[in-house]
């Protein structure tokens, strides 16, 4: 098993790529203590040869839970009832930039559901708004599919990147977790529009969602291996009481683990944050994300009254917690790695 591990490991550390049936068989070794800190090892040797010692932190704010699909696994789909419904207006989101911006974040993310609660004229305005009250600072957006022309204009409002995971490349699954209404062909679409407008773009996948099996992942490697998405996020799947997958297991802390060190194998250069799902599944979720490869946390910058409503996944953590608090909690974990918090915007590196 280690042989063929260490021969793998190699092959795409000198080639930046392997085949689908490679990549299934090195995600067989998973389970194995000593082949995850091999990995990890090699992980975090390149993300020093590339981005030093720096954690980049991001300031989330979840703008709105109103969201028009219906994805099976979450726990703001539509159809749940049982969530309370809210958006934020432009003084709230401005001054949770505010807040962030005097802790020295100078990224903000402003992540929502998919619908139209927010047009376009609205939107701009309000990234427009950000970045002239923030020069210095990034603006993320990550709202789900729109189209060209939506895109294009919130990126000459001045948006600098966006997310949008691919959820899984396989369409057959795609279909188990998505309804009907959904399209895998828009959301490719989505994805290659952005990357031609030219955002910093972020794509990835949950780590044992309803369905999946290794296969599954080894295929969306190649994807993302091709795709070559500037951020990848990654997370484990937890189940949501409001959905019908309620009584699914949730993903693997220690897959989750070993495919953010691949990832850093495959795509060097790409800001891998260590999410708030595998901080939520794993008391020590952002300490050993950042130990397998990742290099970014997100802080949660809304204030009470609306992260208690972005629930998404069952017992998310960081709900109750002071911002202040969030922050030292990121900056203790930075030390404890002999890393350090960078105050700049994290920008992709660019090969140059
Ligand atoms: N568990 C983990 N991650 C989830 N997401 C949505 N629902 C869940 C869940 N139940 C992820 C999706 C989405 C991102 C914003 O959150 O991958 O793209």
């Amino acid at each position: 098993m280690l042989n063929s591990f260490l021969d793998l490991i190699d092959k795409l550390e000198k080639n930046g790529s392997l085949d689908t049936e490679e990549y299934k068989e090195l995600l067989k070794s998973y389970k194995y203590p000593k082949e995850r800190d091999i990995l990890a090892a090699k992980a975090c040797e390149k993300r020093k040869a590339i981005y030093g010692d720096n954690i980049f932190i991001r300031g989330l704010i979840e703008i709105s839970n109103i969201c028009g699909n219906d994805c099976l696994y979450c726990g703001i789909r539509r159809s749940n009832k049982n969530v309370t419904r809210y958006k934020m207006d432009k003084s709230d989101i401005l001054s949770c930039c505010e807040n962030g911006y005097c802790l020295g974040i100078k990224t903000f993310v402003l992540q929502g559901g998919e619908s139209g609660c927010f047009n376009d004229d609205v939107l701009c305005d309000i990234v427009h708004s950000i970045k002239d009250r923030f020069p210095d600072c990034a603006v993320t957006l990550s709202l789900g599919e729109k189209s060209y022309k939506s895109y294009k204009r919130l990126f000459d409002s001045g948006a600098d990147r966006y997310l949008l995971r691919h959820e899984t490349i396989d369409k057959t699954h795609y279909k188990k977790l998505h309804p009907e209404n959904m399209s895998y062909e828009n959301r490719i679409r989505s994805l290659n529009d952005l990357k031609e407008i030219g955002y910093q773009t972020g794509s990835g996948f949950m780590v044992g969602s309803p369905f999946q099996d290794l296969n599954h992942i080894a295929k969306d490697l190649k994807f993302l291996e091709d795709f070559k998405p500037q951020m990848v996020g990654i997370g484990p799947f937890i189940p949501h009481k409001d959905t019908i997958f309620a009584k699914e297991q949730p993903g693997s802390t220690d897959l989750t683990l070993f495919l953010i060190s691949l990832l850093r194998l495959i795509l060097p250069r790409a800001l891998i944050p260590a999410t708030t799902a595998l901080a939520s599944l794993d008391k020590d979720g952002y300490k050993k994300g950042i130990k397998a490869g990742a290099n970014v946390i997100m802080i949660n910058l809304a204030p009470e009254g609306f992260k208690e409503k972005y629930q998404i996944y069952d017992d998310k953590i960081c709900v109750s917690e002071k911002l202040a608090d969030s922050f030292e909690n990121v900056k203790s974990i930075a030390e404890a790695e002999n890393m350090k918090i960078a105050f700049d915007r994290g920008d992709y590196k660019f090969d140059v």
